[in-house]
């Protein structure tokens, strides 16, 4: 019914994936297939594409404002996780990268540690660090059956150190792809609590999730967490409306929202945008299908990805994908350095994908592929891939 085969020219169309001098910025070559920044390639759900033209045809675009995309959210969220969020409880940011930067200017201090688990997405260690603040890694382990855990006694004693303040958790965790379960996600969050570290979950990926597995919302997973927990979700994953701009902040503790309420207003930082709310309700109120019918689109690319690997090149591990639509490709076995494996994958091949250290130096001799595009492209990848591969090994 969804035409995912179908490739959607997105060529001079400002679009950060395709830019070639973007390209020839990160990889060194304008012309390469760009599998990296995580936002899809198809085509929005019909509904919102509607909604997006029925705005646009109006042809007045003054200053909007409206709660309605707040029901559609909080709809969503029961439905899905079966967590009832209270209307007072959100705020809106124009993306979850502003919401944890503004999470961290309200409730640490310069020099405060932030914990994270690397490799992570970059942005976190951005806001650590552009905030004056100091990044506390507790790294992930990766065990012998080649699945990323918890190091808990490190994250325990990392949290115990009076100079922690947050822990900014990234779940479902990009790019390891590790759907964190409830057992872990309520040790964390005990942890936290008995020693004072306040959590700011990021959630965007939250709707991505792979058969067989389930997504928690950290902050339901006890009634003492709530009020230590600030959750962050939004359509952009999702619905892939990235460039729309809209996420949103669930704080339950009075205290704490106003807080983060009083930074956002210090800035002048809200959202007036009507396509930005229009496209947020029917994706929340009309494109669960298509929702459904995209995540099946790209397990079907991982079980593409993981099967040709085996077969054509075994050296390279594709990790399990249990959420996101990105997918942790280990290429240490074929003892390359980083500017040879880089040389390879992007000048070489031509395929550009997210390098694994970018993600912090534990993301060394790892690349992170973006699946959300249609199959044609993802062959083509992966054939290039592996020919650059077999030139050099
Ligand atoms: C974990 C995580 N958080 C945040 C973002 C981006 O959020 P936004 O575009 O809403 O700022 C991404 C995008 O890839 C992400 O993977």
């Amino acid at each position: 019914m969804y035409k995912f085969d179908e490739i959607v020219d997105r060529s001079n169309t400002s679009s950060i994936k395709w830019d070639p001098e973007i390209l020839l910025e990160n990889f060194g070559v304008e012309d390469c297939l760009p599998l990296w920044v995580a936002d899809m390639d198809f085509e929005v759900a019909p509904a919102i594409k509607e909604a997006l033209v029925k705005v646009a045809e109006h042809g007045v675009y003054g200053y909007s404002g409206t709660t309605k995309h707040m029901d559609a959210f909080m709809n969503w969220v029961e439905r899905r996780f079966d967590w009832a969020i209270q209307s007072e409880w959100l705020l809106n940011t124009p993306g979850v990268v502003t919401a944890f930067n503004v999470a961290i200017q309200t409730y640490t201090r310069p020099g405060d540690q932030v914990i994270i688990q690397r490799p992570v997405y970059y942005p976190f260690t951005d806001a650590i660090v552009n905030n004056g603040r100091r990044v506390s890694s507790n790294s992930l382990i990766l065990n012998n059956e080649g699945r990323y855990e918890i190091d808990f006694e490190d994250f325990e004693k990392r949290a115990k150190d009076p100079n922690t303040t947050m822990f900014l958790l990234c779940s479902p965790h990009n790019p390891v792809s590790r759907l964190w379960t409830k057992e872990e996600l309520s040790k964390m969050m005990q942890i936290c609590k008995d020693n004072n570290v306040l959590v700011v979950s990021d959630e965007i990926h939250a709707d991505f999730v792979m058969p067989g597995y389930t997504h928690y919302p950290a902050a339901t997973l006890g009634k003492t967490y709530l009020d230590n927990v600030i959750t962050l979700m939004a359509p952009s994953k999702t619905f892939n409306l990235a460039g729309m701009q809209l996420s949103y902040v669930v704080i339950s503790d009075e205290v704490k929202r106003q807080q983060f309420a009083r930074t956002l207003e210090q800035s002048s930082i809200g959202i007036v945008n009507r396509f930005v709310f229009e496209s947020a309700i029917a994706a929340y109120n009309d494109s669960e299908d298509w929702l459904e019918a995209v995540l099946e689109y790209i397990h079907a690319n991982y079980n593409y990805v993981r099967d040709y690997f085996k077969k054509e090149l075994p050296k390279i591990t594709i990790h399990e994908l249990e959420a996101t639509y990105l997918v942790w490709m280990d290429f240490r076995s074929l003892d390359l350095t980083l500017e040879e494996l880089s040389e390879v994958i992007f000048k070489d091949a031509k395929v550009g994908l997210d390098g694994g250290d970018w993600f912090g130096p534990e993301g060394e001799g790892f690349m992170r592929m973006n699946l959300a595009c249609p199959r044609e492209i993802i062959e083509k990848a992966c054939e290039a891939i592996v020919t650059g591969v077999k030139k050099v090994k």
